[in-house]
């Protein structure tokens, strides 16, 4: 494997930063997932734009310009020979003193690591999984917005380590005001009455790439989509329910704290926009 760290491609064991960096002492910086299908990197358009707004927003100068961060990441998947994988960009605060001031900071870096994922077992792709939701709430917006993907994740490992402790492979997160928000690294989407629904950003959730991909989808479908506030009410009362991300794709729910999900099996909307994202990745749908 070779990762790109500032303009180089090194062996993994040479890619290296500083332990003075704030992105090891403070979580500071920001990054991104992104997937590779049949060679070519899927929506690294919208990629590249949040990464740059994740940046803004903590007041990270990027190093590099978007049209050199999109050359440095295909030039990382071709340099590995990835056909269908998985990509994590990272750009850090850079090296500072051991204190929160970002003007002692200097050299972010930016790493781009290629390799393979798979995240969940193909077996819940096709019978849908068993969610809780956690106590843990998402961060409140005004704290620190859940609309920056920042290399501070422990609001969702908290909640991950919940999922975990009670067997399940993902959790709800609700936000400060109770309403439903997101998972701890997916996007949540309900089917009531034949339209999609799912929470609006400003309930304090990752405007998800693989989010926007299916509403579009869905739209293209003739599926009427609203974003609005849920309860966990509504989530147990959804005729359908499931998850998307760019490494989880879309994937069905078929129960949540203990509540079944509609009949408890995967259902038609969801097996639809399933296949039509499927199809969006290789190339025979376009958004
Ligand atoms: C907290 C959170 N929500 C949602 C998502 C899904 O976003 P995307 O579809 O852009 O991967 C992710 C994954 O990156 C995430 O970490």
């Amino acid at each position: 494997m070779q990762v790109y760290v500032n303009g180089a491609l090194l062996p993994k064991e040479q890619a290296v930063v500083s332990v003075f960096d704030h992105g090891l002492l403070y979580g500071d910086g920001v990054f991104e997932g992104i997937r590779v299908y049949g060679g070519k990197v899927f929506l690294l358009g919208e990629h590249i734009e949040r990464l740059y707004e994740s940046a803004r927003a903590i007041r990270l100068v990027m190093p590099i310009s978007p049209a050199e961060m999109t050359a440095a990441v295909e030039k990382t998947v071709a340099a590995n020979g990835i056909r269908d994988g998985y990509v994590r960009l990272v750009v850090t605060r850079g090296s500072g003193s051991l204190g929160l001031d970002i003007r002692k900071t200097s050299d972010p870096q930016v790493i781009v690591i290629a390799d393979t994922i798979s995240l969940y077992p193909a077996e819940l792709y096709e019978k849908g999984m068993q969610i809780i939701t956690a106590s843990t709430i998402r961060n409140h917006p005004a704290a620190l917005s859940p609309r920056i993907k920042s290399l501070n994740y422990l609001n969702n490992i908290l909640a991950k380590i919940e999922a975990t402790d009670a067997g399940a492979p993902e959790a709800i997160m609700l936000n400060h005001k109770g309403d439903v928000a997101e998972c701890t690294g997916d996007n949540l989407f309900l089917v009531k009455k034949g339209e999609l629904l799912t929470p609006p950003v400003d309930s304090g959730v990752l405007d998800g790439v693989t989010r926007r991909a299916v509403m579009r989808l869905a739209e293209g479908a003739g599926v009427t989509v609203r974003e609005v506030t849920l309860q966990r009410h509504d989530v147990y009362v959804a005729d359908e329910c499931f998850l998307t991300g760019t490494a989880a794709e879309v994937i069905p729910v078929v129960g949540v704290d203990g509540r079944m999900i509609g009949d408890g099996k995967p259902g038609p909307v969801t097996q639809d926009l399933r296949q039509r994202f499927q199809r969006l990745t290789r190339g025979e749908l376009t958004l």
